[in-house]
């Protein structure tokens, strides 16, 4: 069932192109969601809950948005909800020129100590949240030829992290499928697009952090090297970029005629890449794990 909350929206939609959100209520769902407003789309912001739309509702009111951006319920786990809200955009707007594959969280731990549930939940929420996503409403955008795709992957997407497996895989999962989707979908005029942010501040660091500090044990063979995975994330998440960088970076996307595949965003994604491409692997990983042991040895009592 589709929870709406927008009492000014207008009827009919005027011709505006229709952009489509998920995990709008914080981070980047949010401010993206704030752009492509700007940009003059109709803006369907889908949130797991309702009653955290307040943030944004209070942005766009400020910004003079407010008629142009519908709060829907949506958790991307639930497949009968995605067909709905898919059903009722198809059936309100008969249109849908963009869909931002936004949500998302990050478990993290290392490999032998998280439970196969929490894998589950993590591929669940960031990968097989996306392809339900995206099934939905590519038979409107195959059939109307015309559309553009955009997956929030991450640097992740495009390397491994010690301490952020469950993480990676489900990045990796998202890059592979949207390379795919790419090829499928370029003949019918579709362009799927991966934006992958290195670090920026927003919520889903202190989220992931709090799951990380869950699985702390001194009796654990992984505390010192998790401890300095943590330490050395605080120390990013504090250096991290302004997530309106990658707002901006959407907007600029959605009115790009051909976009390219990929989008690294953010100081630490290009280094790595750099790194990962023109490095031997050998040298590579020695660089991270001897600055995860720099970590380690300062987390030392
Ligand atoms: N921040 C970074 O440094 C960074 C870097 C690279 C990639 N990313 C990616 O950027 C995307 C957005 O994250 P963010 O950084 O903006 O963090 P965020 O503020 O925590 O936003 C994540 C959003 O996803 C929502 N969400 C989580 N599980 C959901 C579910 N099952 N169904 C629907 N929505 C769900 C969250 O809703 P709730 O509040 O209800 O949980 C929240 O609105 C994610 O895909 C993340 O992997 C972030």
């Amino acid at each position: 069932m589709v929870q709406r909350r927008d009492e000014r929206l207008e009827s009919g939609n005027g011709g505006r192109p229709v952009a489509f959100i998920t995990g709008a209520s914080s981070g980047f769902g949010l401010l993206i969601a704030l752009e492509l407003a700007r940009k003059g789309y109709r803006v369907i912001a889908a949130m797991r809950d309702i009653s955290n739309s307040g943030l944004l509702t209070l942005r766009a009111r400020e910004g003079g948005l407010e008629g142009l951006i519908e709060c829907l319920t949506l958790d991307v786990t639930d497949r009968q909800a995605i067909q709905d809200a898919a059903n009722y955009v198809i059936g309100t707007y008969e249109r849908v020129d963009v869909l931002v594959n936004n949500a998302g969280m990050a478990i993290g731990g290392c490999i032998e100590e998280i439970p196969m549930d929490d894998w589950e939940k993590q591929m669940e929420v960031n990968f097989f949240g996306v392809v339900a996503m995206t099934r939905a409403f590519l038979p409107l955008m195959r059939e109307q030829r015309h559309g553009k795709i955009i997956m929030i992957s991450s640097i992740s997407g495009r390397m491994g992290f010690p301490g952020y497996g469950p993480y990676a895989a489900s990045k990796f999962a998202v890059e592979g499928f949207s390379e795919s989707l790419r090829l499928e979908m370029l003949p019918f005029g579709v362009h799927v697009v991966l934006v992958e942010p290195g670090a920026y501040r927003t919520d889903i660091w202190s989220k992931g952090f709090r799951h990380m500090d869950s699985r702390q044990s001194e009796r654990s063979p992984y505390s010192r090297f998790l401890a300095a995975v943590l330490r050395y994330s605080h120390h990013t998440a504090q250096n991290a970029d302004d997530p309106q960088d990658v707002a901006r970076a959407v907007g600029r996307i959605v009115l790009s005629q051909y976009p390219r595949l990929r989008y690294p965003l953010g100081k630490g994604a290009a280094l790595t890449i750099l790194g990962k491409t023109m490095l031997p692997w050998k040298w590579f990983e020695r660089i991270l794990l001897r600055e995860l042991e720099k970590e380690a040895g300062r987390t030392e009592p």
